[in-house]
């Protein structure tokens, strides 16, 4: 703490990582998926109520089940990625914060009471999980292709209805269909050779202001 990361870790987080759409042939272990999640799981969201929910999709027969519900450039390169992460939020998370957030034992029924805050506290912070994830995965040295492109009922009907059985998960995760997808995630070892040139980014005089 109050030191700065060398400039390997800056290079593999940032500086040298790009969103991949073609993948090495080399598999991506489910104890590499729970290492992600456990460094993803400590950085911070708000009220610690974590409402993420990810559905790491590694099998042929669970990428099936997505394809229909992908954009005609998305299929290609999610059908041949190791694995895909449905980043998704629960809009019942707040159930979870007499363990996540004890010292304060009000703050589930504000939550309850309040759908609107619910659902844009469930949206940031989820989005949030979603970029840790990214950040993660470059840490363990994987690589990332982020995607909104797909259709989110099709997701969220396929995967997260009521009476749909939870998979490859420990928990009930999804009992009655409050789980919504936020974005997709192909996870693996990329191949370089299908990358384009860096697109642009905006200076910082373009996208901050010091007051
Ligand atoms: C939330 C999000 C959604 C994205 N959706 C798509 C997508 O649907 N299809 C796609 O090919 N790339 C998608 N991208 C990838 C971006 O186009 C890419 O990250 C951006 O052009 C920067 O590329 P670079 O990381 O290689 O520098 C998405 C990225 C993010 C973060």
């Amino acid at each position: 703490m109050g030191h700065k990361v060398d400039d390997a870790a800056l290079d593999a987080l940032f500086r040298a990582a790009r969103s991949f759409m073609k993948w090495q042939p080399r598999p991506v272990t489910d104890d590499t998926l729970r290492d992600l999640y456990e460094l993803l799981k400590w950085a911070p969201t708000s009220a610690n109520a974590a409402p993420a929910r990810l559905a790491f999709l590694r099998s042929k027969e669970a990428k099936e089940r997505l394809r229909p519900a992908l954009a005609p450039l998305n299929v290609e390169k999610t059908m041949t990625a190791p694995v895909t992460v449905i980043v998704a939020y629960d809009l019942k998370f707040y159930e979870q914060l007499p363990k996540l957030f004890p010292h304060s034992p009000g703050m589930a029924k504000l939550f309850e009471g309040n759908p609107e805050l619910t659902e844009s506290t469930a949206k940031r912070n989820s989005s949030l999980q979603g970029a840790y994830l990214i950040l993660a995965a470059r840490a363990l040295g994987l690589d990332c292709g982020p995607m909104s492109g797909f259709d989110n009922n099709k997701v969220d009907d396929e995967f997260f209805a009521a009476g749909k059985p939870c998979f490859g998960c420990d928990q009930e995760f999804f009992p009655e269909g409050h789980v919504k997808a936020n974005f997709l995630c192909n996870l693996g070892y990329g191949d370089p050779s299908a990358l384009h040139p860096r697109l642009p980014r905006l200076a910082f005089g373009e996208a901050c202001s010091l007051l």
